[in-house]
């Protein structure tokens, strides 16, 4: 593979780089720093077979010019916070979806025919059809909540639309849960850990802290999506755009994941809810993926939600220069 990846020194498309390259790939990463580290991309660019090239999703030609030689994108660049929505109702619509259309016109440009691209649970929104059991694919998704999911929905139709449309050969789009692991920048055990920090006897939490949330480590989500590239699976079907769900088979509690971490740092801090079923405006109280059609592949997680969390506090704490650095 001669890759192209968008978001390449953030924290999936970086961790990523380093797995196509450990595997004798080529990488080419774009990204504009915004939130990505270059710090995140030492090792890889230690590597021969990898370059980085320093330039915006929404600058058309020159991500074009940049893309020329690569056989496949993965597309992850993208405004990934979800809270801060209505501060910025444009944003979602120009870094996920006006991005995604000008990925695939710079792919159509160079005639590269196949896409993964990152998408999230998140756009089932409400889920209407199976309220309180894991979501499958294609679980009905009318009710948006977010500004980043409906422009993440934009961005899946806009692909299922190029791949229909004879531009594509294969197209992967995956559904991710939130992601945990090394190089973790943004999320509840960052926001938690940043708290205890600062004061470790006492919690601010948003919402009743019952939301159940499923989450999936890393390294376990990377090689989910490699797995179903090396097995084509877009080729052989019906339609050329498959759609994977990426998750752990189990959720837990918010206040479950307080007490993993909070029992993992010895700290035993006063909890205070800011009260109601949701975090903020567009979060989902349940967020549970079916990942039966991931695990049909073969593919399984190798950590449970409880190891991942773990891991990820473990990372903070021997790199909290993160905390400075996305200040
Ligand atoms: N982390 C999660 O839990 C999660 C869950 C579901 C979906 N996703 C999706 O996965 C992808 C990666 O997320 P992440 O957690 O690694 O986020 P991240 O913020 O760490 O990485 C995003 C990267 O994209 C770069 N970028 C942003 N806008 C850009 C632009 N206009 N031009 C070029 N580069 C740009 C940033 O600098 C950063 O390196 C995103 O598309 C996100 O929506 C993430």
């Amino acid at each position: 593979m001669k890759a192209f990846v968008t978001g390449v020194a953030g924290f999936i498309g970086s961790n990523l780089a380093d797995r196509l390259l450990a595997d004798g790939h080529e990488v080419l990463g774009w990204d504009n720093l915004s939130t990505g580290q270059l710090r995140f991309l030492e090792g890889a660019m230690r590597q021969p077979g990898f370059r980085l090239a320093r330039g915006d999703t929404l600058d058309l030609p020159g991500m074009t010019a940049a893309m020329a030689g690569c056989d496949t994108v993965f597309h992850f660049a993208a405004n990934a916070d979800i809270r801060d929505g209505w501060s910025h109702p444009r944003r979602d619509l120009e870094q996920n979806t006006i991005a995604t259309f000008n990925v695939l016109e710079a792919m159509r440009a160079n005639g590269i025919r196949r896409i993964a691209f990152s998408s999230t649970g998140s756009t089932y929104g409400e889920a209407l059809v199976t309220p309180d059991r894991p979501t499958p694919e294609n679980d009905a998704f009318p009710i948006q909540t977010s500004l980043y999911a409906a422009s993440k929905v934009a961005g899946e139709s806009l692909i299922s639309a190029y791949a229909e449309g004879g531009q594509l050969d294969e197209a992967y789009v995956f559904r991710f849960v939130s992601i945990l692991g090394e190089r973790y920048t943004h999320g509840h055990v960052f926001d938690f850990y940043q708290q205890l920090i600062d004061h470790p006897d006492r919690l601010r939490v948003l919402g009743n802290g019952r939301q159940r949330k499923s989450y999936l480590y890393v390294q376990d989500c990377v090689d989910a999506m490699l797995h179903v590239l090396t097995a084509h699976t877009a080729r052989s079907a019906r339609h050329r755009t498959q759609v994977y769900n990426l998750g752990t088979p189990e959720f837990v509690e918010v206040n479950a994941s307080i007490g993993h971490i909070c029992s993992a740092l010895g700290l035993q801090p006063t909890l205070e809810y800011t009260g109601g079923e949701r975090g903020w405006v567009g979060d989902s109280p349940f967020i549970f993926l079916d990942t039966a059609k991931i695990q049909a592949t073969g593919w399984r997680p190798k950590l449970t939600i409880a190891e991942g969390i773990l891991r990820t506090l473990r990372w903070l704490e021997a790199n909290r220069w993160v905390y400075d650095a996305r200040a």
